[in-house]
């Protein structure tokens, strides 16, 4: 369960997260849409602990991520899968490599990585170009390389910031029917977006930011 409470996010005297209140359940797809600068990569970052909050509290499965010490925000991140626009893939390292880099720095042990790495590399398709390097690839083979990082720590929720803002619509269409199918799996899928059809597509539950405050909350069906 994520509980969002009161949540108040300021920069300098900007209220950009205003009173947020929003409980999404284990299993649950929900689409985080509003215009830009709603505050939508703000409640994301606070989520994910990469932002303070300045009142209020979120929790994720009972963990005040606004009360964690560091080992516990440490072990905390590792069990949040996060994917962002720009994929921010290192460069000069394979598909494979990539995705293995994300357990080596946890130091899991090499026996244990092929395997795991090569697991996540079939569920977004991309065991075929696990040697390829990120210049090599599509946007949305970039994109699917980043799902399976975010996938590889084996997350029960995946949080993802407009993953689909640098691909085209086929390709964005393809990435949300991969979420749809992690989500099926039993992850929790948040997802910020400003795409309508996406949102349509979906068929889901949509919550509206605007200025930093949830305006609407409620099915895609209820969206149209
Ligand atoms: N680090 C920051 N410092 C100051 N203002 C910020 C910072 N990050 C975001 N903002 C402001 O917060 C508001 C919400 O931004 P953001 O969460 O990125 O919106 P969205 O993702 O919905 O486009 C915007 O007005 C933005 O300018
Ligand atoms: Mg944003």
């Amino acid at each position: 369960m994520i509980i969002f409470e009161k949540v108040v996010k300021k920069f300098k005297q900007k209220k950009v997260l205003d009173n947020v209140t929003l409980t999404i359940a284990p299993g649950e797809f929900v689409s985080i849409v509003g215009p830009s600068g709603a505050g939508k990569s703000t409640l994301v970052h606070a989520l994910i602990g990469a932002e303070r909050i300045q009142a209020g509290n979120i929790a994720v499965d009972g963990y005040r991520v606004s009360e964690m010490s560091d080992a516990e925000m440490q072990y905390f991140r590792r069990k949040v899968g996060v994917v962002f626009q720009d994929y921010r893939l290192l460069p000069q390292k394979t598909v494979f490599e990539n995705v293995a880099f994300a357990l080596e720095v946890c130091g899991v042990e090499k026996n244990n990585i092929r395997g795991r790495v090569n697991e996540v590399l079939k569920i977004v398709d991309l065991f075929d170009q696990a040697n390829h390097f990120p210049h090599q690839l599509s946007g949305g083979e970039k994109q699917r390389t980043a799902i399976a990082r975010a996938l590889v720590h084996e997350p029960n929720l995946l949080v993802a910031d407009e993953p689909t803002g640098n691909v085209d619509p086929k390709t964005a269409l393809e990435l949300v029917k991969l979420f749809l199918e992690i989500n099926k799996r039993g992850l929790t899928v948040i997802l910020t977006t400003h795409n309508r059809d996406i949102v349509n597509f979906l068929r889901r539950r949509v919550v509206k930011l605007d200025k930093g405050r949830v305006v609407e909350d409620r099915l895609a069906s209820e969206y149209l």
